[in-house]
């Protein structure tokens, strides 16, 4: 680790041991305290359940996140403005290579990802026939993302610096995965994915073969990949540096990451949150009954609470200012908005709501604007995912970068104290 040192210290005093501990400086709102000797010379570990205030890598020169003031910053430049005004690939070589490129630098990489080799023919068609119809398209692309390291024996071998045929190769196949999935349950196919004409575009296209999207669909969707497309630690990304963190391959550790983003307390919230909007509109509960029964502790409402934005999350804004001009470029009613927005008032008034911080995330509106572009709910993740890939790309360079320590947390046991082995026969 390289953490620059603050001539200030902390002391932690644990009995009659007193331990003065290094401050470590930052460009943020947070100094660290460097509690790496803690165990060696107390005796004792930190506890810190879902792990809220402690910092396990080495610093990240990567995403900038304040959830006080809802700032989100990709290698110092605001999420608004990179929502604003670049593509989606354009966001990516910032987040991997660290800085905006040049036309020639993205121009080179856009070439790279859409010549990268596609899917396998064979093999891809053998590979998806393998599923239940009914697989979940996120347990099919975790799948499907290790299945892929299979196919590239020589790229699973690259090390760090000689990684860029496997970002291409993810950045251009994992869509095509995804699409694959959605083609071959619809139509019993699979397809390749260009994003020669836009990464978005290519992505509905890769769907929709037979459709014309107004040009704004193919806007939002690649906003939409921009606001996703990192987010420092958060639940997948720490899996997908823990993974690297073995040094397992890029492969690996994306596979690991794409499972965690599936559960609803992150990823797989998109799709809960559009669940929850129907069932509301279908079972004719009010919103008022719908805050009573979260407040019992009945259910949590989905989309809703941040681990670190405590005020609003400025991609939430961004993605609800989208709304209303795709569901009207959709032909579609606002019934699901209209739901979302008194959800959103209550919330914002309710008393429970107010004292635990807690605002609509990111997902609370990207479900709406996926659905209204016609993407089935269950690929609502999968799209997250697709988002979310250049930041894992990154961190993971990161990690190799900065020699991370293998991840190993300490444990706290509290379980059976040592007692004699009893025979199975002997078993009552
Ligand atoms: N609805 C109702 N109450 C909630 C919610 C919610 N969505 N979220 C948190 N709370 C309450 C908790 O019950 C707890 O109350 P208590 O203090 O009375 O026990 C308090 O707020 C703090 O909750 P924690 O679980 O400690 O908050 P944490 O930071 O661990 O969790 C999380 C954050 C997982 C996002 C949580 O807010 C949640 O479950 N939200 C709904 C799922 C969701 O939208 N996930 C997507 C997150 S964004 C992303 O991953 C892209």
């Amino acid at each position: 680790m390289s953490f620059q040192r603050n001539p200030e210290t902390a002391l932690l005093l644990v009995g009659a041991e007193r331990l003065e501990l290094p401050i470590v400086a930052s460009n943020g709102r947070y100094q660290g305290i460097d509690v790496s000797k803690v165990r060696e010379a107390t005796g004792h570990v930190l506890v810190d359940p879902g792990a809220g205030n402690v910092s396990i890598c080495a610093p990240s020169e990567i995403t900038y996140l304040d959830g006080q003031e809802g700032i989100l910053q990709y290698r110092g430049y605001r999420i608004e403005e990179l929502a604003n005004h670049s593509t989606f690939l354009e966001t990516a070589y910032l987040l991997i290579y660290g800085e905006l490129p040049t036309h020639a630098e993205l121009q080179r990489f856009e070439t790279a990802i859409a010549a990268a080799p596609g899917l396998p023919a064979l093999a891809t068609d053998s590979f998806l026939r393998s599923f239940g119809a009914a697989g979940h398209p996120m347990a099919v692309l975790q799948s499907a993302i290790a299945w892929l390291e299979t196919q590239r024996p020589v790229l699973r071998q690259a090390e760090s610096l000689e990684m860029e045929p496997v970002f291409f190769d993810l950045l251009r196949n994992v869509p095509a995965l995804v699409a694959s999935w959605y083609a071959f349950r619809t139509r019993g196919e699979w397809v390749e994915f260009d994003p020669t004409d836009g990464y978005a575009k290519g992505l509905l296209q890769a769907f929709f073969p037979d459709a014309s999207h107004p040009q704004i669909f193919a806007d939002v969707l690649e906003t939409c990949l921009v606001v996703h497309a990192d987010h420092e630690q958060n639940c997948s990304t720490n899996t997908c540096r823990s993974i690297g963190s073995a040094q397992a391959s890029l492969y690996a550790s994306v596979a690991g990451a794409v499972g965690a983003l599936s559960g609803p307390l992150h990823g797989g919230a998109n799709e809960a949150v559009v669940a929850m909007l129907e069932d509301l509109l279908a079972s004719g509960m009010t919103v008022a009954d719908k805050l009573a029964e979260v407040k019992s502790g009945e259910a949590r409402l989905s989309g809703v609470g941040h681990r670190v934005y405590k005020n609003s999350d400025p991609r939430a804004e961004r993605l609800k200012q989208l709304c209303p001009e795709v569901l009207r470029a959709a032909g579609n009613d606002s019934q699901l908005l209209d739901i979302a927005h008194q959800l959103e008032n209550a919330v914002r008034e309710d008393e429970y709501f107010r004292r635990r911080k807690l605002y609509p995330n990111v997902d609370f509106y990207s479900g709406i604007l996926y659905k209204a572009m016609g993407i089935p709910v269950e690929f609502f993740t999968p799209m997250f995912a697709i988002g979310r890939l250049p930041g894992w790309i990154a961190h993971w360079v990161e990690g190799r970068e900065k020699k991370t320590r293998i991840y190993r947390p300490f444990q706290i046991y509290d379980g059976q104290s040592e007692r004699p082995y009893v025979p199975i026969d002997a078993r009552t």
